[in-house]
């Protein structure tokens, strides 16, 4: 491969539209991300009707403008890479259409990258890690805890019977009526509340060492609010932000510390949009001493961006792999 190897990342899974320039699939040269949120949050969530229109308003406008955040032209890419599954099938249409005309047009090769993939390897950016290592999976969708013994080599050690973690924050902050998506406005609110004013439980999974069941505490939410209105008392929002979250993040670190011991891995890394909550960050870190190094992208390469589906591209096709003028989107599509 060239030394000077530059990729094109795009993705567009969600509710993101996004495109980046790498630079030999670490360097980010450039990483625009253009949020639809004003127009999915007086929905309370995404319409994927809407995500699908305004990612084919925006995908042409992103793209040229990482191509001149980097200082790039189209002629200078060796490589597109575009995420293709898992997410909302009518807005990945949109990012593998448009990068297959890309790479069409530049004859130049095309490669599609699993979006879970791509939240894995954001912590390649910008970073001399490398496998093997222990990963928290954690987003919108998915609560994973991954083995990651090389590039492209996985060990799914534990995952969610039920929601995920993300989902749960979202659900959370939507009873509570702090608005959308609630991950970031839970972590907000929850650092002025108390974390022991509610025991809220997590489930924890029988004969399943490593998994995770957020469901329970969704549920347990909601009956607490359901009683204080009841009786007409008041709800301290910020409190019962700052105890949900602490539930949640003691059930995360617990089984991920416990999968790392069994593991023997000497490296923790956090992946997936919830990766990017504060308290997480810090309670992993803090639990894990001076056992283990723990590992986290900058908050931007946590959350959905195309710089992390460039590098997963990246690594892919320097292990021989590229995709046809055949790739198609996936609404769901498995990697472990
Ligand atoms: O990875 P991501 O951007 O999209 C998916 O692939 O799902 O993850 C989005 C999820 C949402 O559920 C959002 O509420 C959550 O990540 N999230 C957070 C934080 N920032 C985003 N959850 C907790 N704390 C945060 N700071
Ligand atoms: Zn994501």
């Amino acid at each position: 491969m060239a030394e000077d190897f530059l990729t094109l990342g795009i993705e567009t899974s969600c509710d993101e539209t996004s495109a980046a320039v790498v630079l030999n699939g670490r360097r980010v040269l450039s990483n625009v991300i253009f949020s639809q949120i004003k127009w999915h949050e007086k929905f309370g969530g995404v319409v994927p009707e809407i995500a699908s229109r305004q990612h084919l308003e925006a995908i042409c406008h992103v793209t040229q403008k990482a191509l001149d955040d980097a200082g790039a032209d189209f002629s200078d890419i060796d490589l597109v890479a575009v995420t293709c599954g898992p997410g909302l099938v009518g807005a990945l249409l949109v990012g593998v259409s448009y990068a297959k005309g890309v790479s069409y047009v530049l004859k130049k090769p095309l490669i599609g990258v699993n979006h879970i993939e791509g939240h894995i390897f954001a912590n390649f950016l910008e970073s001399s890690l490398e496998p093997p290592f222990l990963c928290l999976v954690v987003s919108g969708g998915h609560s994973h805890i991954v083995h990651v013994g090389d590039y492209g080599k996985y060990e799914v050690m534990g995952r969610t019977v039920d929601d995920a973690a993300g989902e749960a924050f979202d659900k959370t902050a939507r009873a509570l009526g702090l608005g959308y998506p609630g991950g970031p406005l839970i972590d907000r609110a929850a650092r002025s509340g108390d974390e022991n004013a509610i025991p809220f439980p997590v489930a924890h999974v029988r004969g399943e060492d490593f998994s995770f069941s957020f469901s329970g505490i969704k549920s347990a939410v909601l009956n607490y609010l359901n009683r204080m209105r009841l009786k007409n008392l008041p709800v301290v929002a910020e409190d019962v932000a700052a105890s949900f979250q602490k539930a949640v993040v003691d059930a995360l670190a617990d089984k991920t510390l416990a999968a790392a011991r069994k593991k023997n891995a000497r490296t923790i890394a956090l992946a997936g949009g919830v990766a990017a909550n504060s308290k997480l960050r810090h309670e992993l870190s803090a639990r894990a001493g001076s056992d283990f190094a723990v590992h986290f992208p900058p908050a931007v390469f946590c959350t959905d961006n195309a710089a992390m589906i460039a590098c997963a591209g990246y690594y892919r096709h320097k292990g021989g792999e590229n995709s046809s003028m055949e790739l198609n989107a996936h609404a769901t599509l498995s990697l472990f």
